[in-house]
């Protein structure tokens, strides 16, 4: 991959002399989905599947990117300090939006520099390929210009420019789980504390298979953003009584208590799903830990029906995948995963039936949805690195 980066940067910028090549993986959630931004516990692992760059500092101000992945893409040139949202060359906003976050905390780069991205992440297909970029980013320039920067603060940091550059509420999750990613493990979150466990993810003779649906969330952000505004004024109603921070401090029994706060039936929903979530993202976790994986999978079958039902983040087609999936030897566990309104599923399969259970799905969706899913079985992989 170092070669193919290199020989990119070559074809679009004219050599590749003092070239570096630098990775950062895309995250699978496993469960404890939308709960990240009500204070809950998620359990996702970074992928080995990415984004890569290859980068070089220039000697005057300017920045110039270009992504592999856009169909007759051009090569997008600013000044650094036009740090205005572009509506063309959208996805420029993402590494974009890093550059600006960095010199909101004080660091301004003295030069600029070129860039060639190539992705290997299905976009759109919610696995995180903006906070791979972003991460990637932070993690290029922190090492070609030298700042200090935790890894942990490149995930925070790269939250605060989806956030406030591209308008995107989201929680820490995806940010995180490429930052802080462990070869052959799953990442415990307590998004509330910031505290994290890696938990192995042994599962022998099963594997992880992801479904990707091909239908695109592209309604994702204005949906996620209300359902972050919903959470958020059923929590304000809890606080009424209760002397809560977030949903996710928050146990099932004590919800069922004092729901009645929450008027509104739509936001009652929402909570509900926020805290039942957490705790069975808990209760996952210490399913992995114990080996437990017919426990995990139940788990990960009553998160999706949660998503369906009461958060409704789900839609037609990963519901017909996880249908398909619950009827079919071999799998142990399905949900759809990440912010939902299309994207994909995470599934726990035998391995002795991938294929089998992989053909039946793939051909009953194509009949029910008119085009095909796509499957790839994951293995969890690590965090940013230079090549
Ligand atoms: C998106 C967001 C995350 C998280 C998930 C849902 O991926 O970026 O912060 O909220 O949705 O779990």
């Amino acid at each position: 991959m170092k070669e193919y980066m290199l020989d990119l940067f070559k074809k679009t910028y004219g050599s590749s002399d003092g070239v570096r090549v630098f990775f950062a993986p895309g995250r699978v959630n496993l469960i404890g989905e939308h709960t990240d931004y009500n204070g809950g516990h998620v359990f996702p692992c970074a992928l080995t599947l990415g984004t890569y760059a290859a980068v070089r500092k220039r000697k005057d101000n300017k920045i110039r990117m270009y992504s592999k992945n856009i169909a007759k893409g051009n090569i997008i040139e600013r000044n650094y300090g036009d740090f205005s949202v572009t509506n063309k060359n959208n996805w420029s906003n993402y590494p974009y939006g890093v550059v600006w976050a960095l010199s909101q905390k004080g660091i301004h780069l003295e030069q600029g520099f070129d860039v060639v991205y190539y992705g290997n992440i299905p976009s759109g297909a919610g696995l995180s390929s903006s906070a791979s970029i972003e991460v990637l980013t932070a993690y290029m320039l922190r090492e070609i210009y030298g700042y200090k920067m935790e890894l942990q603060d490149i995930a925070l940091m790269c939250q605060y420019s989806e956030n406030n550059y591209n308008g995107m509420n989201c929680g820490i999750m995806d940010q995180f789980a490429s930052a802080m990613g462990k070869e052959g493990h799953a990442i415990f979150l307590d998004t509330a504390k910031l505290e994290y466990e890696y938990a192995p993810v042994n599962l022998e003779n099963k594997k992880i298979v992801i479904m990707n649906t091909n239908k695109k969330h592209n309604l994702g952000t204005s949906k996620y953003n209300e359902r972050r505004s919903e959470s958020e004024a059923a929590l304000r109603s809890l606080q009424t009584r209760l002397p809560i921070k977030s949903l996710g401090d928050m146990s099932a029994e004590q919800f069922e208590e004092y729901k009645y706060l929450i008027d509104n039936s739509v936001n009652r929903k929402r909570a509900k799903h926020a805290v039942y979530e957490n705790q069975r993202t808990i209760q996952a976790y210490n399913a992995l830990v114990a080996n437990d994986i017919e426990r995990f999978g139940q788990l990960m079958i009553q998160s999706h029906e949660s998503l369906r039902d009461d958060y409704e983040v789900s839609c037609r087609e990963l519901d017909i995948l996880v249908a398909e999936g619950i009827d079919c030897k071999g799998v142990c566990g399905i949900r759809m995963t990440g912010g939902g309104f299309g994207g994909c599923c995470v599934s726990i399969i035998d391995s002795e039936y991938v294929d089998e259970a992989s053909a039946i799905i793939g051909s009953r969706y194509e009949k029910a949805v008119g085009y095909k899913c796509d499957f790839y079985t994951v293995l969890p992989g690590g965090g940013p690195a230079e090549l």
